[in-house]
């Protein structure tokens, strides 16, 4: 058995590594371990603080359920606390639980089996059958007041259907991101150059703290509820009150199910051990709760954890493999991504052979060397991980990995800034993946749309036709029949897709050039400030940074574009071809339809109301300051300015909330 003076040693070491854990994960939204590395290693800690109970120490971590509260929001108290739950690992674990409960309320009761949705627990509140705040789980007892952010996410009620709810009462559940909101947001990110999130949680959780909510509101974000808290409650059952919930509009996961006894608690685990790939949205486990309230109350709860509910957390599927080597991938803006070729191995079903490496940085971190045994995981996303290194399989012969220094394609000698986490090969012009990416790019839907994709892009440039965009706009019928694949339609088909491009609008042909970091959004941001490709070309430096969301990088990288002649000349005789270079007004959608509108009141936060009108434009409508008889609607907070609803009233324009204006525009 550990002595004494060990024992210390490794309480504090653990202290310290799970508070950094604690911080990284909570703070920072950042995981640097797994869960289940980081329950062993709190569950460690609390067995040595059982053991040696003169060390135990009210700010360790086995005493709080974690911390994600922030400066920049108003903290609020839970009015009951927020606990955490006890985790098991096996169906061994799971029948302890279900003996202890037995031993404490005899045999007469039921399970209810919930899906453990991955993100961030919330809690909300109404009032009046009315959405009044939503705060964070914080340390327990009090969290960040999210409620502006919480609005925007639509499968929320705002008002509840029917009337037989609580005056007032709280309900709590899980804010997450699903898969296809997630990837949609790290490809619009990795575009603009920013970092990427390492999977749904952290982008959840991330989303959740964004100080402006219209962005959030892009994020599409969901939430199911589980957990309804109130002293008036209706039933005696758990899973009842969330049938209840339902009907008044909550979101309430229709895998919710009861079971009988243990046995079929397993059997539910078993099924969802497999059909979890096919959600649309990651879960980490299975809750089992004690159904009856009354038993719920009975058993109470610890400091920490309710004694009538577990979770059951699924292992992420995890493997050891072998480091093969390495290869350079370079993409259509030079930028380097490292990705390794591995022994191949089976998991989870399918067999893997390849993991990103993402960047040099990932790299060092992990303190990678040749040949390798490294563990690999997969968890709900599709590309595997390398979450670790077996070193003790090392060998004297293994050596630590030497970033690339030359570009795998043209030989150029790559660069790597300061600020940035990847390598880049500076022949922008010359080297073949970053001509052909930007080909593929400038081919894609949300760009110009030209039918073929890469196939295409690859025939016509391994065949001398295209180096430059104008390229295309020569492209002859009969120069394209002389190539594999192509006949006489589909040859028709790509000269009038190409054709087609000249009605594509100025913020897609932007998009279309390629320059680096500017993505979608971003191009579409710029050309509200800049109508025309000359007043974006004469653009400064601090002019483009005065622009809100562009950054000193972003502003570089225009600048730096625009400084090349090649692309000025470039995009001067993609004029001559008859390609839209400037704009009137960018609106993203024209669903106001030209109709006046006119925000007055409180939002909030005093960045909201900028927010709505800026939607208002975005959306087609029209922003007025003063009410009269060509005002369309009012869209009033709180304490809107008295004068003008009275005149609205007169003039009987209708006034409408904040809500029913996002419901106009979604
Ligand atoms: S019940 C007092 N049910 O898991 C009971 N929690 O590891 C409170 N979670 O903090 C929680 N799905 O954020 C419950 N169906 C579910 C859940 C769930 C996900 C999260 C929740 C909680 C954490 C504990």
């Amino acid at each position: 058995m550990i002595n004494k003076e060990n024992a210390i040693k490794k309480i504090n070491s653990l202290r310290t590594e799970l508070r950094n854990h604690n911080y990284q994960y909570y703070v920072l939204s950042n995981s640097l371990i797994t869960d289940y590395e980081y329950d062993m290693k709190l569950k460690e800690l609390l067995s040595l603080e059982n053991k040696f109970p003169d060390f135990k120490d009210d700010n360790s971590p086995t005493m709080r359920v974690g911390d994600d509260r922030n400066i920049y929001f108003k903290q609020l108290k839970h009015s009951f606390p927020m606990l955490s739950l006890g985790n098991t690992y096996n169906k061994e674990e799971l029948e302890d639980f279900d003996k202890k409960i037995k031993k404490l309320i005899g045999n007469n009761f039921e399970y209810v089996c919930e899906l453990k949705f991955d993100g961030a627990s919330i809690s909300l509140k109404y009032i009046d059958g009315k959405f009044s705040q939503a705060v964070t789980r914080g340390d327990g007892s009090e969290g960040d007041d999210v409620s502006n952010n919480v609005r925007t996410i639509k499968s929320i009620p705002l008002i509840l259907h029917g009337n037989n709810f609580p005056k007032e009462f709280e309900i709590r559940g899980e804010i997450f991101m699903p898969h296809k909101s997630f990837d949609s947001l790290n490809k619009t990110r990795e575009q603009e150059g920013k970092n990427v999130f390492a999977n749904p949680r952290n982008a959840a959780s991330g989303s959740l703290k964004l100080l402006n909510s219209y962005k959030l509101s892009k994020r599409k974000l969901d939430c199911y509820l589980y957990y309804f808290v109130s002293n008036d409650l209706h039933r005696n059952s758990h899973y009842e009150n969330l049938q209840e919930c339902k009907k008044w509009g909550f979101k309430i996961s229709e895998h919710t199910k009861r079971a009988k006894n243990i046995s079929e608690v397993i059997e539910y685990i078993k099924s969802w051990d497999s059909k979890r790939e096919s959600l649309p949205y990651d879960i980490d486990g299975i809750v089992i709760k004690v159904d009856s309230i009354e038993l719920q109350n009975e058993l109470g709860e610890t400091s920490k954890a309710p004694r009538w509910a577990i979770s059951y957390k699924f292992k992420a599927e995890r493997t050891l493999s072998q480091l093969l080597s390495i290869d350079y991938q370079v993409g259509r803006t030079g930028a380097i991504t490292p990705v390794a070729n591995l022994k191949p191995v089976n998991l989870a079903g399918t067999v893997v052979k390849r993991a990103s490496l993402h960047n040099s940085d990932f790299i060092n971190n992990l303190d990678l060397y040749n040949n390798d045994f490294v563990y690999v995981e997969k968890g709900g996303e599709i590309i595997p991980k390398i979450v670790g290194i077996e070193t003790s399989k090392r060998t004297e012969e293994f050596t630590k990995i030497k970033f690339a220094k030359n570009c795998p394609e043209c030989g150029a000698k790559l660069t790597k800034s300061e600020n940035e986490a990847a390598h880049y090969c500076p022949n922008i012009n010359n080297c073949p993946p970053q001509i052909k990416g930007k080909f593929e790019h400038f081919f894609s839907k949300k760009a110009m749309n030209i039918g073929g994709g890469s196939a295409t892009v690859e025939l016509l440039y391994n065949n001398n036709l295209i180096e430059n965009f104008t390229d295309l706009y020569e492209l002859k019928h009969c120069d394209l029949l002389k190539l594999d694949r192509f006949a006489e339609k589909s040859a028709n088909n790509l000269i009038s897709s190409i054709k087609d491009t000249q009605k594509v609008p100025f913020q897609k042909v932007l998009y279309s050039l390629g320059i680096k970091y500017v993505g979608e959004t971003i191009s579409k941001i710029l050309i509200k400030h800049f109508n025309t490709i000359e007043m974006l070309i004469e653009a400064k430096f601090e002019e483009l940074t005065a622009v809100d969301e562009i950054g000193d990088k972003i502003a570089q990288a225009i600048v730096d574009y625009f400084a090349e002649a090649e692309n000025i000349e470039l995009i001067k005789k993609m004029q001559t071809y008859g390609l839209q270079f400037s704009s009137e007004a960018v609106i993203s959608s024209n669903v106001l339809g030209g109709k006046t509108f006119l925000i007055t009141g409180n939002f909030g936060t005093s960045a909201r109301r900028k927010e709505l009108e800026a939607m208002v434009e975005e959306f087609g409508g029209k922003k007025r300051k003063s009410v009269s008889s060509k005002t369309d609607y009012i869209v009033a907070g709180e304490k809107a300015g008295a004068s003008k609803i009275n005149k609205a009233t007169k003039l009987k324009i209708p006034i409408i909330t904040e809500q029913t204006f996002l419901n106009m525009i979604n």
